[in-house]
């Protein structure tokens, strides 16, 4: 079987770092992977890692001339409280650097006579609700409502959405023959908890940042209120929803954005989370009240239901006892040593 080359940008991440150990046990993958920093030591050797930035047009030709790619997940982003600090650099990050890889992965398809399949992970920042009152009484949002997002973040992810369609479904529509396009895919993620890394400069951020402060028995200041909620997925179901998605056949899709999710969860329900796991764990709420407004703009619930009617989604860790037992097994273990 020849093998699959997959490129996978913003590796040393969060969910990069996550999807690497399942991506490198595919011995028929060849696995390509870049970020701006090292890879943590315990993931050495399982890609070929090229440390640089993607808005350098000469590391994305080496990459163009090097290697012709079946695959690409493009997790590379600046984070939503960042990208409210400097959103031109988050444009330029967010949407620039996906622009130059859709227009790559384009070349690439038309080279290879086959689809470049685009992976992207979208967001609930693209959700913009008006007011709280709103947020606490419409159902579960479906993916074309609501999108008004009040964040750079938001709105960058919503552009790369419209362009990945718009690469996938229009690209040279004027040309005479029909070409050969991309096939871009989204998913739109909840807040994501891992318990073997911290997130930083996202908004969802307090509920990991409590669960790990908890775990090492450090104090936390939570900067929401505690009624404060929003979808949340434990990192094994973002990795597994990103997997899914990458492979089920292209007749099956409906869409090509889908929301995913597993559980919402309030400010408190984290604490409470907290405090029954950590017995003793100190929680308090100081509500940084900017931070806390772009909270709460996002749903409190996503409807995830086109995934689950297209390609079978169902995440493993669904509800409030199963995100305890994937947290307790892993994080008290991480912080004993
Ligand atoms: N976790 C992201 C953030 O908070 C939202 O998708 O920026």
């Amino acid at each position: 079987m020849p093998k699959k080359t997959v490129l996978l940008t913003g590796a040393s991440g969060e969910i990069g770092q996550a999807l690497i150990h399942s991506l490198a046990e595919d011995p028929n993958t060849s696995l390509v992977t870049v970020d701006l920093k090292p890879l943590p030591g315990n993931l050495k050797g399982k890609s070929i890692h090229i440390i640089g930035d993607l808005l350098d047009k000469e590391l994305l030709s080496s990459l163009e001339n090097q290697y012709q790619f079946q695959l690409i997940l493009h997790l590379a982003a600046v984070l939503s409280t960042t990208a409210e600090r400097d959103p031109l650099l988050a444009h330029k990050v967010n949407t620039c650097s996906t622009i130059d890889l859709l227009e790559l992965a384009t070349r690439q398809s038309q080279n290879q006579s086959l689809p470049v399949k685009f992976l992207f992970p979208s967001s609930i920042a693209v959700y913009g609700l008006p007011d709280l009152e709103t947020k606490q009484k419409i159902p579960p949002v479906h993916e074309y409502e609501w999108t008004n997002p009040t964040t750079m973040y938001g709105c960058s992810k919503l552009y790369c959405e419209k362009t990945g369609i718009y690469y996938s479904e229009y690209f040279q529509q004027l040309a005479d023959q029909e070409p050969i396009r991309l096939d871009f895919r989204a998913l739109r993620f909840p807040g994501i908890i891992s318990t073997f890394t911290i997130p930083s400069g996202g908004t969802s951020d307090f509920g990991p940042e409590m669960i790990h402060s908890a775990a090492q028995g450090k104090p936390y200041d939570c900067f929401v209120r505690p009624d404060v909620r929003i979808p949340f997925m434990v990192m094994p179901d973002a990795v597994l929803a990103l997997q899914m998605l990458a492979e089920v056949s292209s007749e099956k899709l409906q869409n090509r954005v889908y929301n995913v999710t597993s559980f919402s969860f309030s400010a408190q329900d984290f604490k409470d989370l907290a405090q029954k796991s950590f017995p003793g764990a100190e929680i308090n709420f100081t509500p940084d009240l900017k931070r806390q407004a772009i909270v709460d703009t996002w749903p409190a619930d996503i409807d995830d239901s086109a995934a689950r009617r297209d390609w079978n989604w169902k995440p493993r860790y669904d509800g409030q006892d199963a995100c305890q037992e994937y947290l307790l097994q892993n994080i008290s273990k991480q912080y004993k040593a």
